[in-house]
């Protein structure tokens, strides 16, 4: 049995919530995607965990898998786990051993390109973590995997290899000197340092060690394939979202791997055939957000403006009203803490989540963020180049001229969300169904779970996919 799940919208739908909503019953989550870019929230009772790489289930003690699509910084990993250990979880994780490592040139090279991007208006506002030069070395066939730092003498010979052409990259290409300070780093690295084999093959046959020691690595299939086998419940966990999946999203302004449900097979070693048997449940925030640059036809406020061509966009826009849904959501980024740019909910994007990945039920959270509104707006159209069109576009400059068209809807007012989730669905406010029922309808797929606040007891259950 397994459920995938999946962010239908730009990441930060509160995917993290709902995994550890149904990791109640599950007993292994995997994530197949990503790396130390998310930022997934879990609150429980009093507790808030932010987790970046380690999947969200280990909150409730459930085994943790990071698939071979994922791409994982070791420094990351071992302080998660060190710092969950300290609040006294007792968190077991593995990696594939097919995973990519990102290593510090990695972080230092995303710097350099989005500074040199930056000059033209190109940049993508990534996290910074590392995730796109990696992965552009495991399609290179250049990177470093997990299973690679389990042995000595073949990380290094990978690493003469590749860390020269790096440090060509860096000081040929973008002209940058070694002995500058990384910025952001924080370990105070000198730039050089991240490009120097010995340094870097004495630091990651140290993390091999660990590995090692504590038993973490597997091949990833294998692993959930034999617990599937044997009965286990298996959550696969999305990070990001569609439309900033590397084939699916708008490119370029995308990460550099596919969170859609496809992304679920390649990315743990499991067929098509076992994703598709499970439920694909599409988490869709209740409007919109975005941390990075690109596109919002329907933004109502940002604070990017690295894309100046897209700041215009948006007849809807309304500062103030995104300012008060930022500071009622919370809406900074878990990772990097940017102010998240706000948006009513985009159909013409959902409909293009719910065909790339196949919906079969969603969890719509932040309902209660939207409370005592007047009214809410959804774009469930857009007009473009004289045409009214319904899904989103191939090209990015093409998305930048599409202008929504607003359906409203009657707003609902603030209520005791924590009777409403003790008395169930038909206590949520009316004009609040008739918006949740109208996005049901329109990705034909039922809803399954209703986000009314952030903590794990905030949420209004229709649908156990573990108990069908
Ligand atoms: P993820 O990356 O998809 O897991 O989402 P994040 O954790 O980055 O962002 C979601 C934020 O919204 C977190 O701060 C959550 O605690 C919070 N959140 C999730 N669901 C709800 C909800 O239904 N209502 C409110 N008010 N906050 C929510
Ligand atoms: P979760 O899992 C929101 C965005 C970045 C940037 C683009 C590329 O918490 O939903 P990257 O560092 O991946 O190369 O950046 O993708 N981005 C996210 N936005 N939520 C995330 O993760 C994100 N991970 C990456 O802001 O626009
Ligand atoms: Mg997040």
């Amino acid at each position: 049995m397994t459920v995938t799940i999946v962010g239908s919208q730009l990441g930060d739908e509160g995917k993290g919530r709902v995994v550890d909503l149904y990791g109640a019953s599950a007993d292994v989550v995997a994530r197949y995607q990503g790396g130390d870019n998310a930022g997934h929230t879990v609150v429980e009772g009093g507790n808030e965990y932010k987790l970046s790489l380690v999947p969200s289930g280990v909150v409730r003690g459930k085994v943790g898998v990071l698939g071979n699509g994922c791409v994982v910084n070791p420094d990351t990993l071992f302080d998660e786990i060190d710092t969950l250990r300290e609040r006294g979880l007792d968190p077991d994780v593995r990696l594939a051993r097919r995973a990519h490592v990102i290593l510090p040139y990695h972080r230092v090279l995303d710097g350099i390109e989005e500074d040199v991007k930056s000059d033209s208006d190109r940049k993508v506002g990534t996290t910074g973590r590392g995730i796109g030069p990696t992965y552009e070395d495991k399609a290179g066939r250049r990177g470093i995997r997990v299973g690679d730092l389990l042995d000595s003498e073949l990380l290094r010979e990978k690493l003469e290899y590749v860390v020269p052409q790096k440090r060509a990259l860096a000081e040929k290409v973008y002209g940058v000197s070694m002995n500058e300070a990384i910025e952001d780093s924080s370990d105070g690295l000198e730039t050089g340092e991240a490009f120097d084999v010995d340094a870097l093959h004495e630091q990651y046959e140290r993390y091999g060690e660990r590995l090692k020691e504590e038993n973490m690595t597997v091949e990833a299939g294998e692993f959930l394939s034999s617990r599937l086998d044997a009965g286990d419940g298996v959550i696969f966990e999305g990070a990001q979202g569609t439309l900033i999946d590397i084939d699916h999203g708008n490119y370029p302004y995308v990460t550099s791997s596919n969170p859609t449900a496809g992304g679920a097979a390649t990315g743990t070693g499991l067929s098509p055939g076992v994703i598709g048997d499970g439920d694909i449940i599409g988490i869709v925030k209740a409007y919109l957000t975005r941390v990075g640059s690109g596109p919002l036809p329907t933004e109502l406020g940002g604070v990017v403006g690295d894309t100046p061509d897209y700041d215009e966009q948006g007849a809807g826009k309304n500062e103030d009203l995104a300012e008060y849904i930022r500071e009622e959501g919370g809406e900074y980024g878990t990772v990097t803490g940017r102010p998240r740019r706000v948006a009513w909910l985009d159909m013409p994007m959902l409909r293009h989540a719910a065909r790339a990945s196949g919906f079969t039920g969603l969890a719509v959270n932040h309902i209660d963020v939207l409370a005592g509104l007047d009214e809410v707006k959804v774009g469930y159209s857009y007009d473009v180049d004289g045409e009214e069109i319904f899904t989103i576009p191939a090209t990015t400059e093409r998305w930048g001229r599409c202008e929504p068209n607003f359906r409203s809807f009657d707003g609902w007012p603030e209520v005791n969300w924590s009777e409403v989730a003790d008395e169930g669905y038909d206590a949520i406010p009316e004009n609040a169904r008739t918006y949740l029922e109208y996005i049901s309808d329109e990705l034909d797929a039922p809803i399954y779970a209703v986000g009314i606040g952030p903590s794990r007891e905030d949420t209004v259950v229709l649908e156990h996919p573990f108990e069908n």
